[in-house]
């Protein structure tokens, strides 16, 4: 027995409009067809006025704490993952902090775009098992919607809005969080980043991406670090109960299983409700493949993810 990360509690949160391809394509020349057959998605959830990635993430926290039945005093650590913060500063996890009611803990947000959760993880769980913290709060929130530009097809019916909490104590055990893996590789900045930023053109700016080259790069680089977090974990896929993906597009899934011999039915798949919420989509699909009984206590889970920089990640853990 080692001292680890055990997951206490999950939480989530979506925006409360939910917006179907076919609304979408009432105002972008696009179809329910073009975007089920290339992405699988199908809907997606945008916030609205006083709905932000910090309200969104709080309700999430909230849920999480709720159900790991934590007290939010207890709370020593926040670490926060998101593209799309507040503002440029304070951070968005101090803003949680102070909405849940937290005076004293260590609180900052992680940036690695849609890898952002499981950077925001593993250093989490270095600070737990380091005994830096005992008590995390690990969250991943994002509102895309608000630098999407509208009338780019090719990118404003890709990303949704929301936000996913996990509850990480440090416990003698010897399951939890078993092993977490993580790259990056900035020579690839220009295939998927956002046109502005404070230090540059002082505007937010709109998300720009090429799409079929990020494609091709992110199903090589899942497939490689799940195989480096599986023997790390000494784990093989046999062992694996679920995986739970970035849901970025339901073809890299299945391409991603194939190539690692997993069944797509161990493959968690959201992106067809919420498309790709970034940051906030590996933690919105473990809370709801938890929630429908699919992942039970003692599964061996996979969370994998991929995103600009480029950056890619994954975490092996025994829920
Ligand atoms: O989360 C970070 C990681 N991001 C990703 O993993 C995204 C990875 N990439 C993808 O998922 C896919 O590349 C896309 C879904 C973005 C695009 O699919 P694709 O099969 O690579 O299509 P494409 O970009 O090559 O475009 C094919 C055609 C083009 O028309 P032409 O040039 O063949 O006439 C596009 O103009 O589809 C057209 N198109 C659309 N048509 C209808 C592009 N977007 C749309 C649209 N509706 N929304």
């Amino acid at each position: 027995m080692s001292r680890r990360s055990v997951i206490a509690g999950v939480g989530s949160a979506l925006p409360k409009r939910r917006v179907t391809n076919d609304e979408l394509a009432a105002q972008v020349d696009t179809s329910d067809e073009w975007i089920v057959e290339r992405t699988g998605i199908r809907s997606r959830y945008i916030a609205g006025d006083g709905e932000t990635t910090g309200t969104l993430a709080t309700e999430a926290a909230r849920k999480g704490l709720a159900n790991a039945g934590v007290d939010a005093a207890d709370v020593d650590l926040i670490v926060l993952a998101t593209a799309t913060p507040d503002q440029t500063f304070p951070s968005t996890a101090t803003k949680v902090q102070a909405a849940l009611g937290i005076n004293d803990c260590i609180a900052f947000d992680v940036h690695a775009v849609c890898t952002g959760f499981l950077y925001a993880l593993s250093v989490a769980d270095s600070m737990l098992r380091s005994g830096n913290a005992a008590k995390a709060l690990v969250i991943g929130a994002e509102t895309f919607s608000r630098i999407l530009d509208w009338d780019d097809r090719a990118t404003c019916v890709l990303f949704g809005d929301g936000a996913g909490a996990l509850v990480l104590s440090a416990e003698e055990t010897e399951g939890g969080i078993l092993s977490t893996k993580l790259h990056a590789d900035g020579r690839h900045n220009d295939l998927l980043f956002v046109d502005g930023g404070p230090s540059t053109t002082g505007t937010v700016g709109k998300l720009r991406m090429k799409g079929r080259e990020v494609f091709r790069h992110a199903v090589v680089n899942l497939a490689g670090v799940l195989n480096e977090v599986l023997s790390d974990a000494g784990l093989t896929a046999e062992d694996v109960d679920w995986v739970v993906p970035h849901q970025a597009n339901a073809r890299i899934l299945d391409a991603t299983a194939k190539k690692l011999g997993l069944p797509a039915a161990k493959v968690v798949v959201t992106v067809d409700e919420h498309a790709n919420t970034s940051a906030a989509s590996v933690p919105l699909a473990f809370d709801t493949a938890i929630s429908d009984g699919r992942i039970k206590r003692g599964d061996i889970v996979v969370l994998e993810a991929m995103g600009g920089g480029f950056t890619w990640g994954a975490a092996a853990l025994r829920y």
